[in-house]
């Protein structure tokens, strides 16, 4: 049985919501379903998206994600630049809920998030606490941010949940979905490396020993799978399960907020 404190994470991957091969490209229709299911649902979620075909061609272009380089032409354009790609992603998704009457609150991370010697820290979680009362979404995503050492870097949404498994306090997260054009994680067969299998339900305590499957991302300057799977380690060393699933399959986003059985990759606590 739910709590009422019981929030889900839920992450629209970028390469779910756009087109990557192409920049600035919306794939208008996933996006819809996408956010009809999250309606349809009505559990109480913060939502996270991600950049896609929006925040990496330009945090690339300017190597945003390694901070400050005086030998980077324009880059203090292409890092305001990459934000205005994201908060751009980011209204769209925000007028969508409006026109279904959903209340929404978009948050920008890079004014309530900063770095500071590696750590990243914040001030503000109270607001987002606060909108989840008053039974308002809050949508936040991959987004640029700010170095109180004078740098800056990229806060990936992947990053951004793990933050938000930390700090949130007056809300229990019972599970965090993310929501790609995959299946979930794929693991090289023992029998065969060449071969790789969806890794259907796995034990945090098990993760160290998964064999990961290389399945190439080009443009992703945060870090991929690996990354990904990296995050999702911490996020379990807080007694938060996970979830991996194909938001381009039937009612898959509704299903997984409903926490009804599907194919997916399924990380559990031990
Ligand atoms: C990237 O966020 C944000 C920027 C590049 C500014 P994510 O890393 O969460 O995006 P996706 O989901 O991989 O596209």
């Amino acid at each position: 049985m739910r709590n009422k404190n019981d929030i889900i994470l839920l992450k629209l991957g970028g390469s779910l919501l756009t087109d990557k091969n192409k920049p600035f490209s919306l794939r208008e229709d996933v996006i819809k379903i996408s956010i009809q299911q999250l309606i349809s649902a009505n559990e109480k979620v913060i939502l996270i998206h991600g950049g896609g075909s929006f925040g990496h061609p330009l945090a690339k272009k300017y190597s945003i994600l390694e901070g400050l380089d005086a030998s980077i032409q324009n880059q203090i354009l292409g890092l305001t630049k990459t934000h205005q790609a994201m908060t751009k992603l980011n209204s769209h998704l925000v007028k969508l809920f409006l026109e279904q009457n959903y209340p929404t609150l978009s948050i920008q991370p890079s004014s309530i998030f900063m770095k500071d010697s590696e750590k990243i820290i914040t001030t503000s979680i109270d607001i987002i606490e606060t909108s989840l009362d008053l039974n308002i979404m809050p949508i936040l995503y991959g987004d640029i941010i700010l170095d109180k050492q004078g740098s800056f870097s990229i806060l990936s949404g992947d990053q951004l949940i793990l933050e938000l498994c930390k700090y949130l306090t007056r809300y229990h997260i019972s599970k965090v979905i993310f929501t790609m054009e995959t299946d979930g994680i794929y693991v090289n067969d023992d029998q065969s490396s060449e071969n790789c299998i969806l890794a259907t339900e796995c034990y945090s305590n098990d993760l160290e020993r998964l064999k990961l499957a290389n399945l190439g991302q080009k443009i992703d300057v945060t870090g991929g799978i690996q990354g990904k799977f990296n995050v999702i380690k911490q996020i379990c060393d807080y007694n938060i399960p996970v979830q991996l699933i194909n938001g381009l399959k039937d009612d898959y986003i509704y299903k997984s907020l409903k926490n009804q059985k599907i194919e997916c990759t399924n990380i559990l606590i031990r």
